[in-house]
């Protein structure tokens, strides 16, 4: 749940040594901070875990830009040498700011512009992820503009239901995303893609949701997907040589949740490639991942502050302590769209006591503007108090927004005992500065 350079001194939270009022004097609160060492460690866990596992037939771990990217973030994902995964041309920007070679940068996106299109061929990324016929066309158009051979991957949707909540869940028939397998769309793709010469099909991809705990789904899907590679090879003679899996390994957001670690997982997807090659009689192809949550989520808590404190009677004789904190639903809107669950503690003090029946909600005009629906906290919480939840880097910065006009967070890398400041907070001018004034 915390990361690695956070330690509990006295009940004071530290981070690479730096306790919690310090963070808060110098850059104010709400603000993410950003355990730099344990995101980098994440990573390369990863790129050696698939390594260590695939060997030559390791392909790339794309890190999923969507769960958080800043220039920072993509520069070290460059020193790093793993990939990255982006789905708008925003995303792609930021990429390419931060330095990341195009060679490495795989598109996704199930509504990509022409000109986004454009812009990934042009720089020339590593592979787009076709997601719609249409798409194909718009693609071997770009190629053709450019003069080049675009490497295409097809997203495919394997029919599994992963367990983890409706809105994240990705891969059954009836979503927006990728072609069936069971419906033939799939199998359309293909030919579609094979009409155009500029367009070099390099494999399939799946991702089949987010927050997946266990390797079960990833296994079947790599079964299904390796069944259509077979059926490919049946038909064209030749192999498939790429099979990316996405991403949606867990982490533990609250207590009892335990995070998935490389470990935990690949050895399983190992097995069940082999299975299915050995099945198939098809070569080990290159095995790629995403993991976005996994790798950036566990390094990041959020710092507010408490501003008030209400005890509010919700049945005869219960109370409910509601504390009210300077940010809310525009800094962390999972819990109120997947009703996600976070925990939190005072971060600056010790506290003994008695813990009571408490809702920690935002400043948002919005009874909904709740970050934890109900925990213990410590009875004598108060305003001037420090809250830090922890498990916020992944879809915490990066789907916050301007609601209620409230600057969006800063977001603070420490690493050795240093602190710096990696996005900044937006102000006032920000939030005016897109009105165009009559
Ligand atoms: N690859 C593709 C094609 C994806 O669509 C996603 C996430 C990932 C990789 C990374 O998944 P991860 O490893 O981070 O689970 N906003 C939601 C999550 C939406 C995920 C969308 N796609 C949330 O806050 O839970």
């Amino acid at each position: 749940m915390w990361s690695k350079n956070v330690s509990f001194e006295s009940g004071v939270l530290h981070l690479s040594g730096i306790p919690a009022a310090k963070l808060a004097q110098e850059f104010g609160t709400p603000a993410f901070f950003l355990d730099e060492d344990a995101f980098k460690s994440r990573a390369i866990a990863w790129n050696n875990g698939l390594r260590d596992q695939f060997g030559d037939h390791a392909g790339t771990i794309f890190y999923a830009a969507k769960s958080f990217i800043s220039t920072s973030v993509a520069q070290w994902i460059e020193e790093i040498g793993i990939g990255i995964d982006v789905c708008t041309g925003g995303e792609l920007a930021v990429a390419l700011a931060g330095g990341i070679n195009p060679a490495r940068i795989e598109v996704h996106g199930n509504n990509k512009s022409v000109a986004e299109i454009d812009r990934a061929v042009a720089v020339g990324v590593k592979t787009i992820v076709m997601d719609s016929l249409f798409e194909i066309e718009r693609v071997a158009a770009a190629a053709k503009k450019h003069g080049k051979r675009q490497a295409v991957m097809l997203r495919l949707t394997p029919g599994i239901e992963a367990h983890t909540h409706e809105k994240i869940s990705t891969a059954h028939e009836d979503v927006k995303f990728g072609f069936s397998i069971a419906s033939g769309a799939a199998w359309s793709a293909v030919q579609k893609v094979r009409e155009h010469p500029e367009l070099e099909l390099r494999g399939v991809h799946c991702h089949i949701g987010s927050q997946i705990f266990g390797s079960d789904a990833h296994e079947i899907a790599t079964d299904r997907l390796m069944e259509f590679m077979a059926r490919y090879r049946d038909e064209y003679k030749v192999e498939l040589p790429e099979l990316d899996l996405g991403g949606g390994f867990g982490i533990a957001y609250v207590t009892g949740d335990v995070t998935v670690e490389p470990s935990d997982v690949l050895p399983a997807i190992g097995k069940a490639v082999d299975d299915a090659c050995k099945k198939y009689s098809l070569q080990i192809p290159l095995i790629s991942l995403e993991p976005g949550r996994n790798i950036v989520g566990p390094t990041m808590f959020t710092l507010y502050e408490v501003g008030t404190v209400k005890d509010v009677e919700i049945d005869s004789g219960v109370i409910r302590k509601y504390v009210s904190v300077d940010g809310g639903m525009s800094d962390n809107a999972r819990p109120a769209l997947y009703g996600a669950e976070y925990t939190a503690v005072i971060a600056q003090r010790l506290s003994s006591a008695p813990l009571t029946l408490s809702r920690l909600v935002g400043k948002h005009c919005e009874t909904g503007d709740i970050i934890i629906n109900e925990i213990q906290l410590p009875a004598d919480i108060a305003p001037g108090d420090l809250i830090a939840t922890p498990a916020t880097g992944a879809y915490g910065r990066s789907m916050a927004s301007n609601y209620n006009h409230v600057p969006r967070p800063p977001v603070v890398a420490v690493k050795d005992g240093k602190a710096r400041v990696i996005v900044r907070r937006e102000n006032e001018e920000d939030l005016l500065a897109l009105d165009v004034k009559e």
